[in-house]
């Protein structure tokens, strides 16, 4: 007999096989469901993965987790989680009827979290991230990607990647960091179209050149839109990216179609995130590509956009798509990436089983993990959630945490 560090058995254990390639149509509702099923774990590695009594037959250990389902840890893609102060003020307008684009055009929104995220310390900042990234490890989260992007200046975008950096070196999530300097024009380089370029030309030759340096980002990511960065200036931004060695995914459409997830998919961009405007027309173009769709439902839920964007038709139309939080203090305070699956199934048509390829293997691949996250499969790193019902009732009890464990890298987490 082999001896195992654990034993994960299930009455649903989704696999989720095979990962590490993108999915698309039928083969996103295909979730490697094994009846009965349990995972061997040797140092933090998946060693076997099948019917427990073949398992049970196999391997010992002294370390045997039961769950009703178990399905691979999620990958969460998209989030801004370094940022200080509350925007609670802006929440509660909305709620007397102003939008996010009257807020921001009333100098709030992402220049509000920038002033308070430039006058916290470092300590302070990386003390938030923590405390963010437990409760999305809670939430069953295991692989994030994390943006930068409330600094906007050379100093203050790097010092955000330094405390990505510094996060993962101390709290059980892998992260995945990206550059977000171009998320907005910040004040004192707005006042003219001279100064405007000023910005993007520090963007371009400073911030990237230092991030890819000194390896402190893998992606750089670009917020396009009307009020924020042309598609040009995206493009100039994303071949500069490039030219440094570094990938790129972009905010597009969120609140207007404008075809810059096609062109910057073109460009070879693993993600465009947000999507509302994107047209079923771009939709049959896009698929062409590996770039994933990644649709925020849980943006537009927080902001009562009251339109999802079109990730039924992605789907059908055969285009690589995911689910991601968005998780920032503006556009959605929530570190569940379960709440933005259960929108999905409940407000965007989505299967469950749709829903948990969406936020595993998908964007897995996306933030170039399809190696070792998103899937349960021999060789991976053992990231597994458990729950107390089967997975698609998990769903279905939308809002409410179902998870009664979460192993990473073999260690169990209550
Ligand atoms: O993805 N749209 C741009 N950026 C964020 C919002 C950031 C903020 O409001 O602080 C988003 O929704
Ligand atoms: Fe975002």
């Amino acid at each position: 007999m082999k001896k195992a560090s654990l034993i994960v058995a299930a009455e649903e254990l989704v696999t989720c096989s095979p990962g590490g390639v993108i999915r698309r149509l039928d083969a996103m509702s295909d979730i490697g469901l094994v009846h009965n099923g349990a995972v061997a774990v040797i140092d933090g590695v998946i060693d076997a993965v099948g019917e427990e009594s073949e398992i049970l037959s196999s391997y010992e250990t002294e370390n045997l987790v039961r769950a009703k389902s178990a399905v691979p840890a999620l990958v969460d893609a998209h989030t801004h989680p370094v940022f200080a102060g509350s925007r609670i003020k802006e929440y509660e307008m909305r709620a007397n009827g102003s939008s996010y684009l009257d807020i921001m055009n009333m100098g709030g929104g992402i220049a509000g979290t920038v002033r308070n995220t430039r006058n916290a310390s470092s300590e302070e900042l990386l003390k938030l991230l923590l405390e963010r990234l437990d409760r999305m490890f809670k939430c069953g989260t295991g692989t994030i990607e994390a943006k930068s992007g409330y600094g906007l200046s050379l100093d203050e975008e790097l010092r955000e990647l330094r405390i990505i950096k510094q996060a993962s070196l101390i709290h059980p999530m892998d992260i995945v960091p990206t550059l977000l300097g171009a998320h907005a024009v910040p004040k004192e380089y707005a006042s003219s179209l001279r100064n405007r370029r000023k910005y993007i030309d520090i963007v371009k030759n400073e911030m990237i050149p230092a991030a890819a340096e000194e390896g402190l980002a893998e992606f750089v990511d670009v917020f396009c839109e009307e009020g924020a960065f042309s598609i040009s200036e995206t493009e100039e931004i994303m071949d500069a990216a490039m030219a440094k060695g570094l990938k790129t995914r972009i905010h597009s459409e969120q609140f207007k179609s404008s075809g810059a997830s096609l062109r910057a998919a073109a460009k070879g961009a693993c993600s465009c995130d947000h999507l509302l405007g994107l047209s079923v027309e771009d939709i049959r173009k896009i698929r062409d590509y590996d770039t994933v769709c990644m649709f925020l439902p849980s943006s537009e839920f927080f902001l009562n956009v009251r339109n999802y964007g079109k990730m039924r038709e992605a789907i059908d139309e055969g285009a690589a798509v995911g689910l991601a939080t968005d998780f920032n203090a503006g556009s959605c305070l929530s570190e569940s990436l379960p709440m933005t699956m259960s929108i999905a199934v409940i407000q965007m048509r989505i299967k469950p089983e749709e829903a948990i390829l969406a936020s595993t293997v998908n964007p897995a691949c996306s933030i170039g993990r399809g190696d070792y996250a998103g899937s349960i499969e021999r060789g991976r790193q053992a990231d597994i959630i458990c729950l107390g019902c089967g997975y698609r009732s998990w769903l279905y009890h939308f809002g409410v945490n179902m998870i009664t464990d979460v192993i990473k890298k073999g260690k169990v987490y209550v």
